[in-house]
């Protein structure tokens, strides 16, 4: 795993997955392209455009055009979780990010996808509004997170009274069109006792920047070339102040010093006039 470990891969996943040896993550926090251009909807529907140079989730992703036909997209990700099982450790699971939509009228749940795999518990992610309105359905505010768990797999000690429910802001500020947020992925980290963290879709490089946090290793992989630079550059940079911190836990920053000049008590009296 020497070639593996703490190093974003450019490539398809499936392809690498296959040369990863059996058994050498302990977890996978992903979240994979949601077909959402092959949609009785027309997919996304706006764009908010940004710093690709196919930024909009509406033109796809760099190198993914995220428009496969239904029954090939299940396919695809189905092989891509039983590549997940097989490089998990015995005691490992995977957090599968995914969104449920409505097609033609009726809800598209993932069940094809999962079917069949040990799915354990449906993590709902309570995100903030989106913009997906319809005047046939309430505007959709969640995602899920599919925990799918080998036997063995356990959480950390007490970790499991966060709940099934999680409250977390969408993210912001980053140039990739489909990013989760930091908190996302460090909290399903956090809940375990993982060394390494697999994401096979990484994007931006969250998943590894979460584990940075949390004090795991991590593997990355994407097929576009320029979200893993861009995923190596972010990495790089939270590893930087990770270590910056820990070599200088009690210098203060220039805000505390400040703060505690302003709050200091006043001299009394006597001690100002002593003249000593
Ligand atoms: C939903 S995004 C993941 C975003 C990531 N969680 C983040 O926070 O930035 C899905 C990613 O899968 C990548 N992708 C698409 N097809 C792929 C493939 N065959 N192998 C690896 N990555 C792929 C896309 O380039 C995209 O970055």
């Amino acid at each position: 795993m020497r070639n593996w470990i703490n190093q974003i891969h450019h490539g398809d996943c499936l392809t690498l997955l296959t040369e990863m040896p059996e058994a050498s993550v302990n977890l996978v926090v992903t979240s994979p392209p949601y077909n959402l251009l092959n949609s009785s909807g027309n997919g996304m529907k706006n764009g908010n455009g940004g710093k690709w140079s196919r930024a909009a989730l509406m033109q796809g992703y760099a190198n993914h055009t995220d428009s496969m036909p239904h029954a090939d997209y299940v396919d695809w990700q189905r092989r891509c979780l039983n590549e997940m099982l097989r490089v998990l450790t015995p005691d490992g699971a995977i957090f599968y990010n995914h969104k449920w939509r409505v097609q033609k009228g009726l809800l598209q749940d993932r069940t094809d996808i999962i079917d069949g795999f040990p799915v354990r518990q449906i993590i709902i992610w309570q995100r903030s509004g989106g913009f997906n309105h319809n005047p046939g359905y309430f505007l959709p505010t969640y995602e899920v997170i599919y925990l799918i768990a080998k036997p063995e797999f356990r959480l950390a000690p007490k970790a499991g009274s966060v709940g099934d429910v999680w409250q977390i802001r969408q993210d912001r500020g980053n140039p990739h069109p489909a990013s989760f947020p930091v908190e996302l992925a460090r909290r399903a980290i956090a809940a375990t006792t993982a060394e390494v963290v697999l994401d096979p879709f990484i994007g931006s490089g969250t998943t590894a920047v979460a584990a940075l946090m949390e004090g795991r290793q991590y593997v990355g992989i994407d097929l576009s070339e320029e979200y893993c630079q861009f995923a190596r550059q972010r990495v790089n940079q939270v590893a930087q102040e990770l270590e910056r911190s820990t070599l200088a836990p009690d210098v203060p920053s220039a805000l505390e010093v400040k703060a505690l000049l302003e709050n200091a008590p006043e001299p009394q009296a006597a001690e100002r006039n002593t003249g000593r």
